[in-house]
């Protein structure tokens, strides 16, 4: 479904990604972790066409299903079936949250009913608070409009940067269950994350990111027990 290869990312003349391969399988909930700095929500925005891609290496490039997104501008790629859960739950905070989840449908106006309701089936909570502008949601409501804006595309993928951020442990676990049944309704996830034991838990694959390369891949209930993540991760 996604293939990212031989990626290098800049910020001006300052290089943030080197040569990265990362891909995610068709329905697969793969994930990325790794501290601060190291590279994460780059290598999200390289996808979305938001960082521009460097072109030195042969081969290299973003593809979609076989499809190259470099030089598309981020609506057509968003348009190809992507959504993403950004940073800090960022949501249009003087907009309703109905309106919020109804830009996030404008690709698919069609749909936009249907997407409403499924939506509303997972969290009923926004149901509830349809007129409130969106500023007026508590940290975890405003996750779960970020999640349902996603789902308004109905895309094949989603990409979540650090959705457990700032939230309390038992909304959090929330997240992550609701994270896991959207894969379970066949949509491929590539998940960002800090919280590294429980995304380990819920995820198949796993790439552990450092200074803007891959230091570690693998399955990820094989890196539950690596000696590297424990030590550098989980403390232990
Ligand atoms: N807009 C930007 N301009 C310049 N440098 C940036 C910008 N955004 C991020 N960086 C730098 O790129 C590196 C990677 O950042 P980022 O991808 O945000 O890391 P992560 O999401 O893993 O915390 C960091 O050194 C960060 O300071
Ligand atoms: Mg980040």
């Amino acid at each position: 479904m996604l293939r990212i290869r031989h990626l290098d990312a800049y910020y001006g003349d300052v290089q943030v990604l080197f040569d990265m391969d990362v891909t995610v399988g068709k329905g697969e909930l793969v994930s990325i972790i790794g501290p601060n700095s190291a590279g994460k929500s780059t290598l999200l925005k390289s996808v979305l066409g938001l960082v521009k891609a460097g072109r030195n290496h042969d081969g290299g490039g973003i593809f979609l299903d076989g499809l190259d997104l470099k030089g598309m501008n981020t609506e057509k790629i968003i348009d190809q079936g992507i959504a993403i859960v950004p940073e800090g739950a960022s949501v249009f905070p003087e907009m309703s949250v109905y309106d919020n989840l109804y830009l996030g449908g404008y690709t698919r106006p069609e749909q936009i009913k249907e997407m409403m309701k499924q939506v509303f089936g997972m969290f009923p909570r926004i149901e509830e608070r349809l007129t409130q502008k969106a500023k007026t949601l508590s940290g975890g409501e405003r996750q779960m409009l970020c999640i349902g804006r996603a789902l308004m595309s109905s895309p094949k993928l989603i990409l979540f940067d650090e959705p457990s951020l700032g939230l309390q442990p038992s909304i959090v676990l929330q997240i992550f269950q609701h994270i896991k049944r959207i894969h379970e309704t066949g949509v491929a996830i590539l998940l960002v994350e800090q919280n590294v034991f429980q995304t380990l838990a819920i995820t198949e694959r796993t790439y552990v990111l450092e200074h803007g390369r891959v230091a570690l891949e693998g399955r990820s209930e094989d890196l539950i027990d690596d000696d590297y993540i424990k030590k550098s991760y989980l403390a232990i």
